[in-house]
């Protein structure tokens, strides 16, 4: 099947007493023992509502199994310390999602695991691998750069040396890009952003083999981050649109880039799909489509971040990201705000850099926004 049709139909459990065409909403959080070695829980990621939306996150990414949990937090933390332990070492990107930074650089520490943030570059990711490297984590395209790694480089880098990659695919979701496909172990989801897409829940998942989502489902049920039923069944809605929202996100994406690129009180625009950008061969040859994400960074002339912020009237200033309606952040406020400043501005997240999430609406209403908003 298609990815369009997955979409729809991978997964689901139709309603076998009435016929509903859909998977019924189970409320329980206790079902009937049966003595049949099945023992379903909410923690144990295993009652109905959580199957059946693995179910079709399996299908789009191509994984033999996963686990649906209640932010991607919970699953990017859930993962990490389902592989590590103390005395572990992890090569990691600097330049990714803040939370995914605050958690290691907060966390790690008081459980002696060791890590290397290091450019996304593959000599860089090499040189920092070292006896004890047990995980090398990346992110692409990047929070909020939209900087591009060569998922192959990785993979095979990673296996001449016995490491477990791990990918954080937010950003690109399962309609532009399938990491397992090159090679990739374990793929992690904000479920909050593209696969929930009406920015109306929080949730995460982890994909992977089967013998690898034993070993996360051992911390997971230890650390509880699971999904209630009714939000894993919204999440399954959700995803029969996944296809449509993202192929639309993804046209509007490049249209309001390539204009961006024209507005002169635009000073730099980070775009996979743009053909200046540094990644452009590499997305190109990895993603289908290059998403809904765009940064762009505002002259000298322009009006500071926040001024310009509240001068629109479409555009919503918002935290979260890949929803139907375009919102916008700037990252130094937001999602950077626990970095330093140094550690900030050397990855490039400065005080004039803007990141838009491109909605559904017409991009010439959004860009009229934006025009307008930059008194341009
Ligand atoms: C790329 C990326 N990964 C992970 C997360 C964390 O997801 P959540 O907020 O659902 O915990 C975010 C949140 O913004 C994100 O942008």
């Amino acid at each position: 099947m298609k990815l369009e049709t997955k979409c729809i139909h991978s997964g689901t459990v139709p309603d076998e007493q009435t016929g509903g065409i859909n998977t019924p909403i189970y409320t329980s959080s206790a079902f009937r023992y049966i003595d049949d070695g099945k023992q379903s829980y909410p923690r144990y990621f295993n009652t109905p509502n959580q199957e059946a939306v693995i179910g079709k996150l399996c299908a789009l990414e191509g994984a033999e199994d996963g686990i649906v949990f209640s932010s991607g937090m919970a699953a990017i933390s859930t993962a990490l310390f389902g592989f590590l332990q103390s005395g572990d070492h992890l090569v990691i990107q600097s330049e990714l999602y803040g939370g995914t930074h605050a958690l290691v650089t907060q966390q790690f520490p008081r459980f002696s695991i060791d890590y290397s943030f290091v450019d996304k570059s593959i000599e860089a990711l090499e040189a920092a691998i070292g006896d004890k490297t047990r995980v090398i984590y990346i992110e692409t395209p990047t929070n909020p750069l939209l900087g591009i790694v060569d998922i192959e480089k990785v993979v095979a880098l990673a296996r001449s040396y016995n490491i477990i990659t791990i990918i954080d695919n937010t950003f690109a979701s399962p309609i532009n890009q399938n990491p397992l496909q090159f090679g990739i172990d374990v793929v992690i989801h904000s479920g909050t952003k593209y696969l929930g897409g009406h920015s109306d829940i929080c949730c995460g998942a982890v994909l992977a083999s089967e013998k690898l989502i034993e070993e996360v489902r051992v911390s997971g049920i230890d650390f509880g981050g699971s999904l209630n039923g009714t939000t894993c069944a919204l999440l399954e809605r959700s995803l029969k649109t996944l296809h449509l929202r993202v192929s639309r996100q993804s046209e509007n994406g490049l249209i309001i880039a390539r204009e961006l690129e024209q507005n002169p009180k635009v000073d730099r625009v980070y775009y996979p799909g743009l053909q200046n950008h540094p990644g452009h061969e590499i997305a190109a040859s990895q993603m289908q489509g290059f998403g809904g994400m765009l940064s762009f960074s505002l002259t000298a002339t322009a009006p500071s971040v926040t001024e310009f912020m509240r001068n629109l009237s479409l555009i919503v200033p918002a935290l979260s990201l890949g929803g139907i309606e375009t919102t916008i952040c700037a990252p130094a406020l937001t999602s950077h705000r626990k970095m330093d400043r140094e550690s900030r501005e050397r990855i490039g997240v400065t005080d004039k850099l803007l990141r838009l999430s491109v909605g559904i609406e017409h991009p010439e209403d959004i860009l009229k926004d934006i025009a307008s908003a930059l008194r341009t």
